[in-house]
């Protein structure tokens, strides 16, 4: 059976079916009744502006204003504290001082209030006084089960409740995108561009400290709500990697979910001692997790809305194929090369489409694609060649490019998109109109009429790549994982680890590194520690010529260096010599090291060379590399990463293959292809022993040979916390 056959039987994956909201957020969206404890009459305080936004915005439920000092605010009558009131209260909003937030969030306990929204800044964010009060505030939504937004917030939105629970400026218009924001700052801001542009929201969730609930649980809420059709997040971190990757992982099966990362993660400060370590890049972890989830991540706040825009007012594209049609050269080839730069594909159009521009169009227009239609096109020129690019089936999206000339209609045109887009609603459209004044009444037709237009055809080119990306992964169907693995021995590497600790060490001698890849499955070449030349001998007798010999010591890197290492042993005098030998180059350089001994080696056949490898991110767990291995890994840099938790079966090939060293795999320039499912095997296999024992923090297996038959683990080394 092959490993993958093997090793990773095509369960659907657990991940998906696991994944459990944390909090029912059913009553904190949707609350029946509200409370502001800290609401205030006076014009200008957050405490009124909550309240006015709540009115405002249309809710329906009960609103509770609480002040000890007033009677009624903004004409509802007003409490002393949570627990004067003697109705049920699902939410309630806190704005008063830091320091007074805990005894508001016991009174809520007590009464009963399961949601809270604390807007109150003065915790984690000003240092250890506040983290500590921020704990607390956390410590009493947990004895209380309440589910808490923030603090440090500005609270949350939902226009189809309607419900506005927050002092931002603006309620933006029903809409379908959920916006979820680590920055308040951000959000305010891109309410406010919002309004100006016509873009509705479904909820809008200002993430805070995240003291409680978190972008996950958020991420999570907003795919199982039916009005949301894509989920927006701008994140400076995540607060639990395990969690953040099967909420994403179960969002992005429904709808895509777009992030805006910004930072850098904690992988890049650890000092990395291992190959691997250093080839893992500080952000690394962040964008294998995106990957691997399917989310899509954007680099810009400006790709992060186009995108929103995209996903929301268009439908998702069955290809990569896109047609361009524009009314002048420059444009369409740079339409072009943005096609090429995102891996999509200039459509190629079939007879009957190139047939009927030829006739439609005159002369001098280019009838393949980029359609050009020329200077002086009118809206007809426009219709023509759309009805005819439309229909055809090799096309899955289409861009048209329009240059303001004398004798452009950009409203002419605008009309002939909508009517296109209406005939063929399956199929995204996308605009540019390449203008200021002349075009803008054009423009904002189209984008009335929910067709993204944008001034420069690049943008809408990164739309459609997002688009694509999405719907690609949507069609290679639902991953499988790793299954259970047969042949592996917990029990083996638990007392290897134990006795490397008693013995007051990190790193893995490679004797004991061997035993812990033969207790999971992994061949290796077979190691010994000899601490006397008799020893060796007799080891050596068992284990057979040519052998290896290499001094061991955790504490020497280089060992070659200090000539810790001989090869192309043939018999047992040589393993005395090379015992003493080694011992005494040892001693010569480097006098106080202590060595455990001389290891012995099976001298293996060369094969190419590969290293698997694993560091371990602080938020994501262990991050597997797979590339070209040997001394040159580091100056080669030809390495794939994934993710250990939840790896699939489809993931590690394309890791693989996202290599040169699959290039080699396959047999280059004539060579035998080697045994790339034993390679997958070991990866497998490594994933699992790396997931099973959180403390090994980094792992090399550099090289791994692999040869026409099998492959075999040669350098293992294993760090431990
Ligand atoms: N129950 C009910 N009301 C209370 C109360 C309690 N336990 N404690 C205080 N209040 C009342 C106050 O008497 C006051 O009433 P008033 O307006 O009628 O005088 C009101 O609540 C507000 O308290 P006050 O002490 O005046 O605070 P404030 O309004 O100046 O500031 C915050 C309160 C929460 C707005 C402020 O502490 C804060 O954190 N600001 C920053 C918010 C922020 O930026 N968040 C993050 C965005 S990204």
């Amino acid at each position: 059976m092959s490993p993958i056959g093997m090793v990773l039987e095509s369960e659907e994956c657990p991940q998906l079916k696991k994944v459990k909201r944390l909090a029912d957020l059913t009553s904190f969206f949707k609350p029946t009744s509200v409370a502001i404890v800290g609401a205030s009459s006076k014009e200008g305080k957050i405490g009124n502006a909550i309240v006015k936004n709540i009115i405002s915005s249309g809710y329906k439920g009960k609103i509770f204003p609480i002040n000890p000092k007033d009677k009624t605010i903004e004409s509802l009558e007003c409490y002393p504290s949570v627990l004067d009131i003697k109705e049920n209260v699902d939410l309630a909003v806190i704005s008063v001082p830091a320091a007074g937030t805990l005894k508001v969030a016991e009174e809520c306990g007590r009464s009963g209030v399961k949601n809270l929204v604390v807007i109150s800044a003065g915790f984690k964010e000003t240092g250890h006084q506040g983290l500590n009060l921020e704990k607390e505030l956390a410590r009493i939504c947990k004895e209380n089960n309440i589910s808490m937004l923030g603090p440090n917030c500005v609270g949350m939105m939902d226009t189809h409740v309607p419900l506005n629970a927050s002092f931002a400026a603006n309620f933006p218009p029903k809409g379908d995108i959920a916006f979820i924001s680590q920055s308040g700052a951000m959000l305010v801001a891109i309410l406010d561009w919002s309004m100006v542009n016509g873009l509705g929201f479904s909820k809008v969730i200002s993430l805070g400290n995240k003291a409680n609930l978190t972008e996950s649980d958020f991420i999570l809420e907003a795919a199982h709500d039916p009005v949301t059709r894509v989920i927006l997040c701008y994140i400076e971190d995540v607060a639990d990697g395990e969690h953040f990757l099967r909420a994403a992982r179960e969002a992005t099966s429904r709808k895509p979910v777009i992030i805006l990362k910004s930072g850098v993660s904690q992988a890049g400060a650890q000092a990395a001692s291992s190959h691997t370590g250093a080839l893992a890049g500080s952000d690394l972890a962040y964008s294998t997790a995106f990957a691997q989830a399917g989310v899509i991540r954007s680099t810009t706040m400006a790709e992060l809305f186009d995108l929103a825009v995209a996903f929301s007012r268009q439908p998702i594209p069955s290809g990569s194929r896109v047609a361009v049609i524009t009314n002048a050269g420059g444009p369409g080839i740079v339409t072009t090369d943005r096609i090429e730069h995102h891996k999509l594909t200039m459509a190629r159009f079939n007879k009957n489409t190139v047939e009927g521009l030829r006739t439609s169009l005159p002369a001098e227009a280019n009838v393949y694609n980029p359609v050009d239609v020329l200077g002086d096109a009118g809206a007809d020129r426009y219709r023509l060649a759309l009805e005819k690019v439309m229909t055809d089936e090799s096309v899955d999206s289409a861009v048209v490019l329009v240059c303001p000339t004398a004798v452009t209609n950009a409203e002419g045109i605008a009309r002939v998109i909508i009517e296109a887009h209406r005939s063929y609603p399956e199929k995204p459209m996308f605009a540019a109109y390449m203008g200021g004044e002349m075009l803008a009444g054009g423009a904002h037709m189209l984008n009335v009429a929910r067709i993204p237009c944008f001034t420069f055809p690049e943008t809408a080119i990164a739309a459609i790549a997002g688009m694509s990306a999405y719907a690609n992964r949507k069609s290679a169907g639902k991953p499988v994982v790793m299954g259970e693995i047969q042949g592996v021995d917990r029990h083996v590497v638990k007392e290897i680890f134990q006795r490397v600790k008693a013995d007051g060490r990190l790193v893995l001698l490679g004797s004991e590194a061997a035993r812990v890849m033969e207790a999971y499955g992994i061949p290796s070449a077979p190691t010994v520690l000899a601490t006397s030349p008799e020893e060796a001998m007799e080891q050596a007798e068992i284990m057979g010529f040519p052998l290896v010999m290499k001094v061991a010591s955790p504490k020497i890197l280089h060992k070659t260096d200090v000539g810790g290492v001989k090869i192309g042993i043939n018999n047992v005098e040589e393993v005395s010599n090379s015992f003493l030998e080694i011992s005494e180059n040892v001693h010569k350089y480097l006098p106080r090291v202590v060595i455990h001994g001389i290891e012995l080696q099976k001298m293996m056949p060369r094969g190419i060379e590969l290293i698997i490898g694993m560091t371990r991110d602080v938020q994501f767990g262990p991050l597997m590399a797979f590339g070209l291995g040997g001394i040159y890994v580091n100056l080669l840099k030809d390495v794939a990463f994934r993710l250990a938790a939840g790896l699939t079966g489809p993931e590690i090939e394309a890791m693989i293959a996202e290599t040169k060293a699959s290039t080699l795999l396959r047999g280059y320039r004539g060579e035998e292809p080697a045994d790339i499912k034993a390679v997958t095997n070991i990866m497998v296999r490594s994933a699992r022993l790396v997931t099973d024992f959180p403390e090994i923090t980094e792992m090399d297996i550099n090289p791994v040979f692999a040869y026409k038959q099998g492959a075999s683990a040669l350098d293992v080394k294993i760090t431990v916390s």
